[in-house]
Order: structure tokens, then C-alpha cells, then sequence
């Protein structure tokens, strides 16, 4: 039996005694992440917040010695419960760890420690005159959180996920040790890239403490268009077209407009088209406005080759912001009728396919599930409600939504899997998909995966029980 007096005490003489918090008030927010149900909130037996590398890695030595699982928290804006202390044990939170370690514009790379926001790291890169293209979604996340699940987000179409920009990372180790993985440089062919291995581990492997990453030079115009279609399907199957000009969007985002009448009720904004049933959100940008006008010129033909109703741009940046919250929204305006959200990826040319199942469903289950995403990703997220909804509002509870959830969960899982997809494309596994991957990874990436983690987590200390369940 771990004696939490002791661990406490010893802590605070680490972090001195205002990091170390106990009671109910302080903890609770520790206890969940964004996911929509309360099925995970798991109260921590103490929170700890150390004040640098150094202090981070003496509380996981501590947890190493007297046993105490240790959860890792970022921003806790994470949608698959990733960071509850699902096992018992502390949660680490990083937000004191939210410094600049070293802006380098020569090499076009930004050190910043883990626990900073997305929000800061854009204004610092900003003021680099560079651009992080990663663009997750809630700016409350932070930096080593979104390395830790591999974050994407809609501008993956022409700039990938977080994973691409990760050049280097200082770890704490389950031991304690730290470790430097990786560095400024573009190129390594130097031994196992654990680096990578890092990358998307969700807490399990190593407590992220610092993030190196490559920088872009900033694209300047950024455009959003909109482009109604009479449905989804008709939406989608223009994607591949768009995708074969030589223009590569930011981002090729597909909504309905019956979801999207959730988020229009929540902000009071309206969407611009107001024809048709779907719409293809896209973002352009480019050097200059010319560039980006005459990118939106090529776009309008093949749409319109496509069926597409009608292109609005929006004219203004106010117009812009608009547009972008709305679609930004969805989840927030979904959530209080949500039972899951899913992030299924499956290969671009099947997203037609993927989403036309997801209709299906909804026939044979009486069902609605709303579902968006990112188009030209093949990453898809459909809402498994438990309550009705009716021109975007969220009615009464529909009675047996727990078995038909769990239905249709297998259901989208398998038909992930049928289309070479996996089940989680950037919001991870975390709590909330463990049993799912477990079932359906073959017994090699599994195994493969436990060996990984029992390498690098002996005693399972870190994060136990999200991703893969290991025996000790
Ligand atoms: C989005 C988040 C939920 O795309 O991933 O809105
Ligand atoms: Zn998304």
C-alpha cells in the first residue's frame, strides 16, 4: 500500500508545497479531459505542477521508487480520456513548464518547453515572422500534448500533422533519466528514430518536457471558401478532383447544413450558403492575394464541374473568422447530446464510401449522426448522440442509446478496418478506444506494441492503461 502522506511530503519538498494540491476543489479538474460523457473522470490522489525539467523529472523518480502511477497532463482539451488517472496515482501537470527555450530563425526552429499553449506558440513563432502550420483546433492544448497524441487538425491536406514539424524532444524517462531525442536538424539516419516512437505515445513511454520544432515561412493570404452541394455525397466524390489540380488546399473541409444549424444556434452567426444540403469549406493560401484569387479561379471550375451550387469567398477577415468558428464549433455545439465522438481515418478514396455507411447506420438504427470533417484527410468525425436532434437542437434522451451506441461503434470500427483506416486519426487512443484497438490490432502490432512499452516502462508508472493494457 503506497503511503500517499509520504509521497506528498517528499514531493512538495521537490515542487515546494503550493505545487502539490489534495483537495477535492483543486483536483477536480484534473479528472477529466474534454471527452463528452463522464464514464472516465477519474479523481487523482494529488495533482503536482513542477516548476522545470529538472523538478519534473525528480517527481517521476519519486513515482518510480515508492510505485505511484503518474498521469502526464497538457491543456486537457484531449477528446479520448488520455490524460485521467485512470489507474489512481498523480497527475503531472506541465502548465509552469511554458517557456521559450530557444527561438532559432536561422534554422527555422522554435524550442519551447511542453506545457506552453498552442495559442503562445503561434504568437511567439509569429513574431518570428515563421509559421507552425498544425493547427489542432483548441489553442488551450499544449505543445507537448499535441506531440503526445500526434495531433492533426484541418490544415493536414498541404501541411500534415504535428509529427512532421517535431525535430526534437526532451523527455523524462520512467526512471527519471532525462533524455535529448532528436535536435535542430532536418535529416537523421543516425540508429532507432525514438524520436518518432514518442511521437503519438500518449503519456506512456516518457513525460514530454521540452518540443523542438521546424518552421515554415509564413504563406501570408490565407482565403476560406464556401461551396454548397445538394448533398454530402455529391460533396465528397469533388474531392479527389480538387485534389488532382495542382493547387494543394490548406484545408478541404465537408459539413452538412442540418449539423451545422447546432453551431449556428450556439454563436447566433449564420453560415453563408444558404442552397443545398452540404458544403465544402476550403482554405487557400499563398504568397499574395493574386496567387490565392487566381488558386480560387481554378478551384471554381472544377467544382462547378462537380455540381457544386455556387463558390462564396468569404470577402472580409471578420467574414472569415465567422466561418471558421462555426465549422470550429461543431464538437462544443454537439457535445451536450454526444456520447463519443469519432476520428476515424480511412484512405481518401474511401471517405465517399465511409461516409455513405455512416447514412446507413442511421437508417437501420432510427439514428441521427452527425458527421463532418476533414474531407481530403479521410479523417471523419461522426457523433454517436444519446439525445435527439431536430434543426440543431439537442432534445430528449433516446431511450436504449447505450446499446445502440455500442452498435454502431463496432459497426463504424469495422467499417474502418474493412477500408484499410484505422480508428483514431488525430485524437488518439487514450481510455476511451483502448479495448478497441486492442481488439483489432493484429496480434503482432500488438505484441509489439506491449514489448515497446514494457522497454520503457518497466514497472508501468506512466499512464497506466491508456493505449495498451500491459500486465506489469
Ligand atoms: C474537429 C476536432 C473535433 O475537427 O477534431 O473539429
Ligand atoms: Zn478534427
Amino acid at each position: 500500500m503506497v503511503n500517499m502522506e509520504e509521497w506528498v511530503k517528499r514531493a512538495e519538498s521537490i515542487v515546494g508545497s503550493g505545487n502539490v494540491l489534495t483537495s477535492f476543489e483543486d483536483i477536480e479538474a484534473f479528472s477529466h479531459d474534454e471527452y463528452a460523457m463522464e464514464e472516465f473522470v477519474c479523481l487523482p490522489a494529488a495533482a503536482v505542477r513542477p516548476g522545470s525539467e529538472e523538478e519534473t523529472a525528480a517527481i517521476v523518480r519519486l513515482c518510480a521508487e515508492m510505485k505511484v502511477p503518474l498521469t502526464a497532463r497538457g491543456g486537457g482539451t484531449g477528446l479520448s480520456a488520455g490524460c485521467v488517472p485512470a489507474a489512481g496515482g498523480v497527475v503531472l501537470s506541465l502548465s509552469r513548464l511554458d517557456g521559450v527555450v530557444d527561438a532559432d530563425p536561422g534554422n527555422h526552429t522554435i524550442t519551447v518547453q511542453a506545457g506552453m499553449t498552442l495559442h503562445d506558440l503561434y504568437q511567439h513563432v509569429k513574431e518570428m515572422n515563421l509559421f507552425f502550420p498544425p493547427h489542432p483546433g483548441d489553442e488551450g492544448a499544449f505543445i507537448g500534448g499535441a506531440v503526445a497524441a500526434n495531433a492533426g487538425g484541418a490544415r493536414a491536406v498541404k501541411y500534415g500533422t504535428v509529427k512532421r514539424y517535431v525535430t526534437g524532444l526532451q523527455v523524462v524517462l520512467a526512471d527519471g533519466r532525462i533524455v535529448e531525442l532528436g535536435g535542430k536538424f532536418i535529416k537523421s539516419s543516425s540508429g532507432y528514430n525514438l524520436l518518432d516512437l514518442m511521437i503519438g505515445s500518449e503519456g506512456t513511454l516518457g513525460v514530454i518536457t521540452r518540443v523542438t520544432v521546424s518552421l515554415l515561412p509564413s504563406p501570408g493570404i490565407v482565403k476560406t471558401l464556401v461551396i454548397p452541394f445538394a448533398d454530402v455525397e455529391q460533396a465528397i466524390s469533388v474531392v479527389p478532383s480538387i485534389l488532382r489540380a495542382d493547387i494543394i488546399p490548406c484545408a478541404v473541409e465537408f459539413l452538412e447544413h442540418s449539423v451545422l444549424r447546432c453551431a449556428e444556434r450556439l454563436l447566433d452567426k449564420s453560415w453563408p450558403a444558404r442552397d443545398g444540403a452540404a458544403s465544402l469549406m476550403l482554405i487557400l493560401d499563398g504568397r499574395s492575394e493574386d496567387e490565392v484569387l487566381s488558386q480560387a479561379e481554378d478551384m471554381a471550375a472544377i467544382v462547378e464541374e462537380g455540381g457544386a451550387l455556387d463558390m462564396l469567398l468569404a470577402e472580409n477577415d471578420s467574414r472569415q473568422a465567422d466561418v471558421l468558428e462555426l465549422r470550429s464549433m461543431l464538437y462544443e455545439a454537439l457535445r451536450p447530446g454526444t456520447v463519443e465522438l469519432f476520428d476515424i481515418c480511412v484512405p481518401r478514396s474511401e471517405i465517399a464510401g465511409h461516409v455513405s455507411f455512416v447514412h446507413e447506420l442511421e437508417q437501420r438504427y432510427g439514428v441521427s449522426l452527425p458527421t463532418y470533417g476533414h474531407a481530403a484527410d479521410g479523417n471523419v468525425h461522426t457523433h454517436s448522440l444519446r439525445c435527439r436532434l431536430d434543426d440543431g437542437i439537442i432534445g430528449e434522451e433516446i431511450p436504449g442509446w447505450h446499446e445502440t451506441h455500442e452498435q454502431v461503434r463496432r459497426d463504424l470500427f469495422a467499417d474502418a478496418a474493412a477500408r484499410g483506416g484505422v480508428i483514431s486519426g488525430e485524437h488518439g487512443i487514450g481510455l476511451a478506444k483502448r479495448d478497441h484497438l486492442t481488439a483489432m490490432l493484429p496480434a503482432v502490432n500488438l505484441d509489439l506494441m506491449k514489448a515497446v512499452k514494457r522497454a520503457l516502462d518497466p514497472d508501468n508508472i506512466l499512464n497506466p492503461g491508456k493505449v495498451v493494457y500491459v500486465d506489469v
